[in-house]
């Protein structure tokens, strides 16, 4: 009897802890998508099949082929710097801290210097399947 009352508050501890945990990549993940909503959604969507926009529709973008949504007029830049280039997260954060160093004259121009928000829509990108 005493075994069971001292386990229990001991596994009490371990749910909750669980169940924040839960509730922080929620958080994570939210806020991924507002940042993403808040710095691509007015060029590109997201969602399956999406129509583009100023840019392509970034569905499945991890392990796509750069410069192959086929209902989009890529730049002549962007296409020459990108030929043979699959996207992987190496290169979406590159892309991120600079379009213009990864693509020269690409019709994006965008530069994001603080890491924690490119991991930020990364994990966001990679969340869509
Ligand atoms: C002002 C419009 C605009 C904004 C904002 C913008 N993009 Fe773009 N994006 C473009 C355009 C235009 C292209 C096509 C580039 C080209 O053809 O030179 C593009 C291309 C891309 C590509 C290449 C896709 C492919 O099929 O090869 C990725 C990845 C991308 N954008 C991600 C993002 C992300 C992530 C954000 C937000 C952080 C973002 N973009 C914000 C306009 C934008």
């Amino acid at each position: 009897m005493t075994h069971i009352l001292l386990r229990a508050p001991a596994l009490l501890l371990l749910l909750a802890a669980t169940g924040l945990i839960g509730i922080a990549q929620a958080d994570d993940l939210e806020l991924a998508q507002k940042l993403a909503t808040n710095h691509c959604a007015i060029c590109h969507t997201f969602d399956k099949g999406g129509p583009p926009g100023q840019g392509p529709n970034l569905f499945g973008l991890l392990g796509r082929k750069a410069a192959s949504e086929s209902n989009f007029t890529y730049s002549d830049g962007y296409s020459k710097a990108m030929s043979g280039k699959v996207w992987d997260e190496q290169m979406l954060d590159a892309w991120l801290t600079d379009t213009q160093t990864v693509a020269p004259g690409s019709a994006m121009i965008y530069s994001q210097a603080d890491p924690a928000k490119r991991q930020k829509i990364i994990a966001y990108i990679k969340s869509l399947h």
